[in-house]
């Protein structure tokens, strides 16, 4: 999808030929002297049109505008939500009119926020998955001209921004939502090599070999039961001094969770493949900053295999020595993520990182705990607790903190091990985060758990790309304040 921003009033507006003019109208709307102001003043004045937040006056042929279809959508406000829920509303309409290209005109001067989105949500709402479909129905909405009062350059900045921002969710969904056997870890790996085709990102792929060389013995016990070989995947995004500490993010990269011995039961369990939500937020952030090329330097982390159930398959009891040194007793084979997570954690220390964020479809625990609607954020720092919770908030991709109380670690006591790796079920989202937490010791660490956040299921089942805007406000928010230029590339 291609946007462009221009500056427009709207007495240009209506002279823009497009598919379809939606024009954004706030409760602080003030008529001025043309065409489409004196409409607009009409119907609020009649109540055909109002400006909370999503409602909509659809129109057609009107006097004096060029484009055939208007929308005149209410924004209320003009926050980002209420944008959020305006722009859903006129892309629903922009659906079934198949409108290839629209004109979306702010009547206001507007913020950054609103500007971000409503480009991300005009991505979001218009997305379509065709990868695995005969016949797909692509998208319709391929051009979108963003028409402002006034161009100003924080306003250009947070658009170039935005549209880098929907780049990564965009490589995030397509991945996430391709199935396990069109998506296994080393078609992951592939996909993040060319990633590295940018001069400022390069990408090295471990495989088993390697990865037992390492001593990775924790991560490769997940991977034994599997046909598929694992990967461990090293992307680099170097925008800043050699000598700057990297941001290491890890993700998790499980192509498939079957359960392994532990096996899961049927329902929903094709929704498993989303279980490598968190690698591909890891490479929509990469996506991202090859775009903007900010002053950071960030490597990414992914531990990549599926967990299957078959003759070489751990089982339940068998212990493993992590590349810690720690023991792991393996209790449940479906609590897998942390076996792998575990040791891309311990090969972070390599990197002297400023601070380690591991992104994981954790634990059913924490989609009970917090719902779809904030991920579960774990912290060690609370300077970058609080800096994570920002930049969720900012994208509209929010998280929530929850504790890391030493006393959660109570029930991964083990008889046979340093540590089992799964304890009780009260709290099981915090327990998880206590297992990694043992190791991420040597550096500031958070831990995401997107088990609720990283897809939608039922009708709308998908990936929703999160938390790859959470994730990229924040390492832009670590460009040193003076230089904190943001300019795409296209
Ligand atoms: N990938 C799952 C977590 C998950 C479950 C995410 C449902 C989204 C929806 C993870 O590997 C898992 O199976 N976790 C277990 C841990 C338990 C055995 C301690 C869980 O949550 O049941
Ligand atoms: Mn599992
Ligand atoms: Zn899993």
């Amino acid at each position: 999808m291609n946007f462009e921003l221009k500056p427009l009033s709207l007495a240009s507006a209506a002279k823009t030929s497009t598919d379809t003019l939606i024009v954004l109208i706030s409760k602080h709307f003030k008529a001025g002297h043309d065409p489409l102001s004196t409409l607009i003043e009409k119907a609020l004045q009649a109540k055909d049109l109002s400006t909370q937040p999503g409602n909509l006056l659809n129109a057609y042929a009107l006097p004096g505008v060029k484009a055939s279809k208007v929308l005149l959508v209410g924004v209320g406000d003009a926050k980002a939500l209420d944008l959020k829920l305006a722009v859903n509303a006129a892309v629903a309409v922009l659906k079934t009119s198949k409108s290839a290209n629209a004109v979306v005109v702010f009547a206001e001067p507007t913020s950054a926020e609103a500007l971000q989105a409503t480009v991300l949500t005009l991505a979001d709402a218009s997305y379509v998955y065709t990868r695995t479909k005969s016949n797909p129905v692509p998208r319709h909405l391929k051009q979108v001209t963003l028409g402002l009062v006034k161009v100003s350059s924080p306003l250009a900045q947070a658009f170039a921004k935005s549209v880098a921002m929907v780049q990564g969710i965009e490589f995030a969904k397509e991945w996430a939502n391709r199935p396990a056997n069109h998506a296994t870890p080393s078609m992951l790996a592939k996909a993040a090599q060319t990633l590295a085709k940018d001069r400022a990102v390069s990408c090295e792929v471990l495989g088993p070999q390697e990865v037992a060389k390492l001593g990775m013995r924790s991560f490769m016990a997940v991977a034994q039961g599997s046909a598929e070989p694992l990967r461990f995947i090293v992307l680099k995004y170097q925008g800043a001094a050699k000598t700057q500490a990297p941001t290491v993010l890890v993700g998790k990269g499980i192509t498939f969770d079957s359960g392994g011995i532990s096996l899961k039961p049927g329902l929903e369990m094709d929704e498993m493949k989303f279980d490598m939500g968190g690698a591909a937020s890891v490479m929509g952030v990469f996506k991202s900053l090859s775009l903007l090329k900010p002053a950071v330097n960030v490597v990414g982390l992914i531990p990549a295999c599926e967990n299957m159930p078959d003759g070489n398959a751990i089982k339940p009891g068998d212990v493993v020595t992590s590349m810690s040194g720690q023991t792991i007793e393996i209790l449940n084979t479906d609590a897998e993520g942390r076996l792998i997570l575990c040791d891309a954690l311990t090969y972070a220390e390599r990197f002297k990182p400023k601070a380690v964020i591991d992104i994981a479809t954790l634990t059913g625990a924490c989609v009970i705990a917090l719902g779809a609607v904030r991920s579960g954020l774990f912290a060690t720092d609370d300077d970058l607790a609080e800096a994570l919770q920002k930049a969720g908030d900012e994208a509209l991709d929010l998280c929530w903190r929850m504790p890391l109380d030493d006393a959660y670690a109570d029930t991964l006591k083990s008889n046979f091990a340093d540590v089992a790796n799964v304890g009780g079920r009260p709290g099981g989202a915090i327990i998880g985060a206590k297992f990694l937490h043992r190791f991420a010791k040597n550096y500031p660490w958070a831990h995401l758990d997107i088990a609720a956040t990283a897809w939608k299921g039922g009708a709308a089942k998908g990936a929703t790309g999160r938390p790859v805007g959470l994730l990229l406000n924040y390492v832009l928010s670590l460009e040193a304040s003076g230089k904190s230029k943001v300019v795409a590339k296209s």
